[in-house]
C-alpha cells in the first residue's frame, strides 16, 4: 500500500464515483489503458480485487468500498492542507484596500473586524466617501475592492450583490404624518425635504423614485452626512429618505419613525465591485469569499448592533415595527 501513489487513488476514486472506467478516463484526461494499468497496480499492491463487473456494470467489492471511504478522507485532508498552505503563503500578511460609499460605513467596519479576527496579519485601509468619489477611485484602480449601492455603469466593472439595502422615509416622531398609513408619494413631496449631497447614491435613487412618478421633492436643505440628516429630522427641519442601515448605529431611540409611504421601502442592494480584468490579490479574493458566504452573518451583525428588538434589515420586517418608534 505504501507504494500506491496519490494518482492511483485519484483514478480509483473517480471510477468508484462515476461507476465507469471510460468516464473516469475522460474526467482525468487519461487514456483508458492508463486508467486500467493504474487500477491493476493498485489492486496488486492491496492484494484484493477492488471492482467486480456484472454484465456491463461495475460494482465495488467490500475492499473497494473500504478504500473508497479511505480515499474521501485522504482527499478531504489534502484540500484542508491546501487551504492552510495558501493561507501561509498569501494571508499571513497582506493588505486589503477598500473604498466604500458613505452609507456602507454602517456595516463595513463590523465585517472587517470579524475578517481581521480570522486573519490578524492583514492590514486594512478603508476609504469612506460618496458614490461619485468611489467611482472615480475605481476608474483610477486605486483600491482592491469597492462597496456601493448600485452596479456602476460609468466604469467597466465586475459587480455582485451581497446584502439588501432598503431605503425608507424617515420623520421625527412628532411629525403629523408619523401615525398615518399608506401615505402617497405626492404627499411626501409637499413636505420640506432634507437631501444628501449631489453625488450621493441615496440621493440618486430617491430622486429617480419620485421623478419616475412625475413628482419633485421640495428640498429644503442638503447635507453630506446621514448622521447630520437624522439630527436635522429630529430637530424638525424636515423629512428624508435614507438607507435603513443608517438606523443600525446609535439610533436615537424613540425620536425617529419610518413613515408608511406607498412604494417604500425602495429595494436596493449592496454590491461589491472591482474593475473588469483586475487581478485580485489572495487577500481580496478571500474577503470576497467571506462576503459571499456570509449574507446571514451580515444580517446578524446588523441586528446585533441595531440594539433594537426588530431587525431593520430583514426583508420582511413587519409593518407595525416599521412604524414603531426606533
Ligand atoms: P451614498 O451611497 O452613501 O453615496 O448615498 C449609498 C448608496 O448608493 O446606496
Amino acid at each position: 500500500m505504501r507504494h500506491s501513489t496519490l494518482r492511483q487513488l485519484e483514478v480509483f476514486e473517480a471510477i468508484a464515483r462515476l461507476k465507469s472506467f471510460t468516464r473516469a478516463a475522460e474526467e482525468l484526461f487519461l487514456t483508458q489503458p492508463t486508467v486500467s494499468m493504474q487500477i491493476k497496480k493498485l489492486t496488486d499492491e492491496i492484494g484484493l480485487p477492488l471492482f467486480e463487473q456484472v454484465g456491463k456494470k461495475i460494482y465495488l467489492t467490500d475492499a473497494g468500498q473500504e478504500l473508497y471511504r479511505t480515499c474521501l478522507g485522504i482527499f478531504e485532508h489534502f484540500s484542508h492542507f491546501e487551504m492552510v498552505a495558501s493561507n501561509m503563503k498569501g494571508l499571513k500578511s497582506g493588505k486589503l484596500k477598500l473604498a466604500v460609499v458613505t452609507t456602507a460605513k454602517y456595516f463595513t467596519p463590523r465585517l472587517l473586524g470579524m475578517f481581521c479576527q480570522q486573519y490578524p496579519g492583514i492590514d486594512i485601509s478603508l476609504q469612506v466617501t460618496n458614490r461619485e468619489r468611489v467611482l472615480e477611485r475605481m476608474a483610477d484602480n486605486r483600491d482592491d475592492l469597492y462597496i456601493l449601492g448600485q452596479v456602476p455603469k460609468e466604469v467597466d466593472a465586475v459587480a455582485q450583490a451581497f446584502l439588501e439595502n432598503p431605503l425608507v422615509v424617515l420623520a421625527s416622531v412628532n411629525h403629523p404624518l408619523a401615525q398615518k398609513k399608506k401615505i402617497t408619494p405626492k404627499r411626501i413631496t409637499e413636505e420640506p425635504f432634507i437631501s444628501r449631497e449631489p453625488g450621493s447614491g441615496t440621493r440618486m435613487a430617491t430622486e429617480r423614485f419620485f421623478s419616475d412618478k412625475g413628482l419633485r421633492l421640495k428640498i429644503r436643505m442638503e447635507l453630506g452626512s446621514n448622521e447630520a440628516i437624522k439630527q436635522a429630522i429630529i430637530g424638525g427641519l424636515g423629512i428624508s429618505v435614507l438607507s435603513r442601515h443608517t438606523l443600525a448605529l446609535d439610533a436615537p431611540t424613540g425620536q425617529l419613525v419610518v413613515l408608511d409611504v406607498q412604494g417604500f421601502p425602495i429595494d436596493r442592494h449592496w454590491y461589491y465591485a472591482y474593475p473588469s480584468g483586475k487581478q485580485l490579490s489572495i487577500v481580496a479574493q478571500t474577503f470576497l469569499e467571506y462576503l459571499q458566504q456570509a449574507p446571514q452573518l451580515l444580517v446578524d451583525i446588523s441586528c446585533h448592533y441595531a440594539n433594537i428588538g426588530h431587525c431593520p434589515l430583514l426583508p420582511d420586517g413587519n409593518k407595525e415595527s416599521f412604524c414603531n418608534r426606533l
